[in-house]
């Protein structure tokens, strides 16, 4: 029996010894000390001994499972060490690295043209209004002497919601929101988001307006024109040439498309301009008396003029895009540049 215990401290001893892991040692410690390990087997022959060898070889069991436990123990300590050391390793921060800095967006140039206009009209004692994108047919049309009917419908491919409610097609709805809360004199821009069904390389079944509205006792159309000089020359530079050529819009009397000198070519005409030295930016005109009668103001005490301009087209030529879907597709390669 002595020597059965001898070869099992050899061996155990060993096998602690060659282990690698904790996982390892105690498996060693399972097979040598557990309950059906090979000391514990041993133990059971102590009875078969005499009286006097029993607690000699007794105690040699001891000391042999004190020596097994003390070495497990401290390989099993050791193997831990080694663990937690390889883990500092492998996750140790390099505080002499720089941060990563947050990637910092850009105004959108939409964004950008519309809050240039507006500073421009706010130096101008403009102020700024909103006015709902699900609009009743009655303020997107009607109020603005389109009738039912009328053919000047046609001009706005407009998306209906249900019954009379549609996309607003345009941001003159905001005028007469405007008009209907407040008495003249009335001097407001509205920038907002507008709809209507088309789709290519200069049109977007969603793009962006702005809308001018200047109502008092005795604004001419030389206010207009003077107006919209000064607000060009700002946007585009001074001696920016301006030309007013007739049109029709239902809700002013008379109507004008007000043309700018072609940024591009500076009016000696090329590709943008369709060799024309002319780029046409807005449409304007004087209130027309009939719009005045659907928010109850007297058209023989007060004049006015209203204005309205796509934002995309004119952030197109301000910074020479050539194509609108640039601006809706996101791509920050593109928005960058900004
Ligand atoms: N609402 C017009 C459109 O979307 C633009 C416009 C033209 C607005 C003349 C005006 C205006 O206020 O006077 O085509």
């Amino acid at each position: 029996m002595r020597e059965q215990l001898e070869q099992l401290r050899n061996g155990a001893l060993q096998a602690v010894a060659t282990a690698s892991s904790v996982e390892q040692l105690q498996d060693i410690r399972i097979s040598m000390l557990g309950r059906k390990g090979e000391l514990t087997a041993l133990m059971k022959g102590l009875g078969s001994l005499s009286a006097t060898e029993r607690p000699i070889v007794g105690q040699l069991v001891n000391t042999v499972r004190d020596e097994i436990e003390s070495a497990l123990g401290a390989a099993i300590a050791s193997a831990q060490e080694k663990v937690i050391a390889a883990r500092l390793q492998s996750e140790r921060i390099d505080t002499s690295l720089p941060g990563r800095r947050p990637q910092k967006g850009t105004k959108h140039p939409v964004s950008l043209v519309i809050e240039e206009i507006c500073s421009i009209f706010s130096g101008l004692g403009f102020a700024v209004a909103e006015g709902p994108e699900i609009e009743h047919d009655w303020y997107n049309f009607e109020a603005l002497n389109f009738p039912p009917e009328h053919p000047a419908r046609d001009m706005q491919d407009t998306f209906f919601v249900e019954n009379d409610m549609l996309l607003r097609t345009h941001t003159s709805p905001v005028q007469i929101r405007t008009m209907l809360k407040q008495k003249p004199p009335v001097r407001i821009i509205a920038p907002g988001t507008v709809y209507r069904c088309d789709s290519d390389a200069t049109h977007s079944p969603m793009f962006h307006q702005i809308e001018g509205l200047m109502v008092d006792t005795k604004v001419t159309f030389g206010d207009l024109k003077g107006i919209l000089t000064v607000f060009t020359n700002q946007l585009f530079g001074q001696k920016t040439g301006v030309r007013l050529r007739p049109s029709y819009f239902p809700f002013t009397e008379p109507s004008a498309e007000v043309d700018i000198a072609c940024v591009i070519c500076g009016g000696k005409g090329c590709r943008v301009c369709k060799n024309s030295g002319w780029l046409e930016i807005l449409g304007a005109g004087m209130v027309d008396p009939e719009v005045y009668r659907h928010v109850q103001y007297d058209p023989e005490n007060i004049s006015g003029f209203a204005f309205g301009m796509g934002i995309e087209r004119i952030a197109m030529l301000k910074y020479g895009i050539s194509d609108m879907r640039l601006l809706f597709e996101n791509d920050v390669r593109f928005l960058r540049q900004f």
